[in-house]
């Protein structure tokens, strides 16, 4: 279902490219840190915003990263005054990426007070060989830290981040950070396998055997994470995004998008919009766009991306028109990595294909070997099929 072009686009995605440190496995567009440059950014962002915002009604936002937390007060209250003078604010779920070495008091107070009201974190471990490992720059204290002040700040809705299979990370640590960080409370979790990136330190160190991949072992940390997080009283809605679900009414974001799937009440929609293949814009450098069927992809380079704003036109880099099938084939990969899967009728409605059809040998396929489950109303992976959902999502690109 493509909104019609007088119809705003209700998802923006801010892509803030900057960290205190590079961690050596994160391929995300990102750089250490320089103030001029950054102050140069958050101008150029402005510009973007205000080029976007006639097409944009936000019900959701989500900055991310890089690391939205590294901006100091200044550089927020300008982005966020900007954003109040564009109408862009009040969206129902706005969500802000925090590094637990950025988070202070103050900061998190303005993002509250303006309307911010999901912070997800980066904790990836609570093991401090392994946070040292993963060139993180933060201590497991540090993240103890972070998450007393997000709470005292009034934030009731944290997503943190774990990562699994890192290495020299057994099995008996995985299980301690699970268990520390459920202790927390959280909202939301989000636990990643660790992917090695091309180009990324730690991509190097595995192709000089310095690192062992062994998957049972990746397998087995995935099965512990799902068990330990439905054991602290958090749903699966996704491969690596587990919510909590206090059965508060749901916003009118659901209705308005015609999400017939259940969520728990803590979903992050925005995610669950990428998911169920919705138009969305993005701005910053690297950020990408889907909207109304047509991708475009911002410059990879900052210093690029503020020079073409601060000559008024937007910083894109690429632009891809998918045909309505090759668009159809992503949205049915993406949304079945959502243990609910596709109800048929959604489908269709969303994209004009029918998934029995186009797709009628590779649900036979998936159903056959285990890895799907397929009734009158739907087909969803099982729990086995969504620990292999990448593969499986492979058979419906098209
Ligand atoms: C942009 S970062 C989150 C916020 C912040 N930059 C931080 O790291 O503290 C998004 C998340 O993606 C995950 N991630 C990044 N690179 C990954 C990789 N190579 N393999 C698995 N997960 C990865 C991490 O869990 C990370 O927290
Ligand atoms: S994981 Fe987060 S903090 Fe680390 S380099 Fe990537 S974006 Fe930056």
């Amino acid at each position: 279902m493509l909104e019609p072009p007088g119809k705003p686009i209700t998802s923006l995605y801010v892509h803030v490219p900057f960290c205190a440190q590079k961690c050596s496995y994160c391929a995300f567009f990102s750089e250490a840190s320089s103030g001029d440059l950054i102050n140069r950014y958050v101008s150029a962002l402005i510009r973007e915003l205000e080029l976007l915002a006639p097409d944009l009604r936000p019900g959701t936002v989500f900055f991310g990263g890089g690391t939205p937390s590294i901006l100091n007060l200044r550089q927020w209250e300008e982005i966020l005054s900007a954003m109040q003078r564009l109408n862009l604010l009040g969206s129902a779920e706005w969500t802000v990426e925090c590094n637990p070495a950025t988070v202070s008091l103050d900061k998190a107070k303005l993002l509250k007070d303006s309307g911010v009201n999901r912070i997800s974190m980066g904790v990836q471990s609570l093991n401090e060989d392994l946070l040292n490992r993963l060139g993180r720059v933060h201590s497991r204290e540090m993240a103890f830290k972070s998450w007393d002040i997000l709470r005292r700040a009034g934030f009731n809705n944290l997503n943190l981040d774990l990562m699994f299979a890192i290495p020299g990370q057994t099995l008996d640590v995985w299980r301690d950070t699970l268990i520390e960080a459920t202790a927390l409370q959280s909202e939301h979790i989000s636990s990643y396998e660790v992917i090695y990136e091309e180009d990324t330190p730690l991509f190097h160190q595995m192709k000089a055997v310095q690192v062992d991949v062994n998957e049972d072992l990746a397998c087995a940390m995935y099965e512990e994470l799902v068990d330990h997080a439905t054991r602290a009283g958090l749903v699966q809605y996704e491969v690596a995004n587990f919510a909590r679900d206090r059965s508060e009414a749901p916003t009118d974001l659901l209705t308005d998008r015609g999400w017939t799937v259940p969520l728990p009440s803590h979903a992050c929609l925005h995610n669950v919009n990428y998911w169920r293949g919705g138009s969305f814009h993005g701005a910053g450098p690297s950020a990408t766009s889907y909207v109304r069927g047509v991708r475009t992809k911002n410059w990879s380079n900052t210093a690029l991306y503020c020079e073409q704003l601060e000559q008024g036109r937007r910083a894109i880099e690429s632009t891809e028109i998918l045909s309505p099938l090759a668009r159809a084939g992503e949205t049915a990969a993406f949304g079945l990595r959502m243990p609910a899967g596709w109800p048929f009728e959604d489908f269709l409605r969303i994209t004009g294909h029918d998934l029995r059809d186009e797709w009628a040998s590779d649900l036979r396929e998936l159903t056959s070997n285990g890895w799907g489950h397929i009734d009158e109303r739907r087909f969803h992976l099982t729990r086995r099929g969504l620990r292999f959902a990448d593969a499986a999502a492979q058979l419906f690109l098209r």
